[in-house]
């Protein structure tokens, strides 16, 4: 593979180290993550009511789709636009989960699953009427994505993402853990002051509810865990990779409050 697939953070527990031969920590952490509707909080309702801010598409929108994992979203832009979906993706797998799930949806011929590093990639400049991503943008921070989405966007073109913010300041130090990989993360006020800072304007922004945390994200992983558990297949190593994401599960239970996803859609000034 490409790498690791996630560092730390919802959909995201950390898997601990991965370069010794002996681990299977990764292995288990795929076996979870790849067999799941979706690798990060979301539905197609977020997606349907994001997508219904970015007023005066074309009817048939040249989209790019970043960190698209198994393509949830991917699937649910090509079903609600004419347009077509570039799903980009640097571990090789999903692009292969999505070509099987865009031709069981019926849409192969608008989904391009494409495997690249959202840092560059490799897609031609001011073409996008709309670059999407949930969940995903944290990977290279926000203050590296925004300025790459924007290139990505022609004139008038629109932003829609999904991203952590605290909502509270009393953090337990569990959960701050939880997030050890994204320093950068701050509030809902913290990333609309960025927006203007790297030349977008704001449509709009609304909290991600917690039935799309629940519903295709983690109550299939803890269903999967039992699962993965039970076969016997894993080691120490994937167990306790294993306990990571049942352990951050609990802590969305506990202090879900705390934290969360905001969608946010904005819009590269015509
Ligand atoms: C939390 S998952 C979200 C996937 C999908 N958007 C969803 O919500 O189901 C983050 C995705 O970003 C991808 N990713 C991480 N770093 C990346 C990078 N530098 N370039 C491209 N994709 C990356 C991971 O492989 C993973 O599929």
């Amino acid at each position: 593979m490409d790498g690791p697939v996630h560092r730390g953070r919802p959909g995201l527990a950390s898997v601990g180290p991965v370069n010794q031969p002996e681990t299977s920590a990764l292995d288990a952490f795929l076996a979870v993550f790849e067999s799941l509707p979706r690798q990060g909080p979301g539905s197609r309702a977020c997606t349907a009511q994001a997508l219904a801010m970015c007023e005066g598409l074309p009817p048939e929108p040249d989209i790019v789709d970043l960190g698209c994992g198994g393509g949830a979203q991917t699937l649910d832009l090509a079903e609600l636009t004419g347009g077509v979906v570039v799903a980009v993706d640097n571990h090789a797998p999903f692009a292969e989960l999505l070509t099987r799930r865009a031709a069981a949806r019926g849409c192969s011929d608008r989904v391009r699953p494409h495997i690249a590093d959202m840092t560059d990639p490799g897609l031609p400049a001011e073409r996008a009427d709309l670059v999407w991503s949930e969940g995903a943008l944290y990977n290279i921070g926000l203050a590296a994505a925004l300025p790459r989405c924007h290139r990505l966007l022609r004139p008038g073109g629109y932003l829609a993402f999904t991203d952590a913010v605290w909502r509270t300041q009393d953090i337990p130090d569990a959960v701050r853990e939880l997030f050890a990989d994204y320093p950068t993360m701050g509030t809902v006020a913290d990333v609309l002051a960025l927006l203007p800072a790297h030349g977008f304007e704001l449509i709009g922004h609304f909290p991600v509810p917690d039935d799309a945390w629940w519903d295709e994200f983690y109550t299939p992983m803890r269903a999967r865990i039992t699962e993965l558990r039970a076969n016997g297949s894993f080691g120490a190593e994937g167990l306790a990779a294993l306990d990571r994401c049942d352990a951050e599960i609990d802590l969305f239970s506990e202090h879900g409050h705390r934290y969360g996803y905001e969608f946010f859609v904005a819009r590269r000034p015509s």
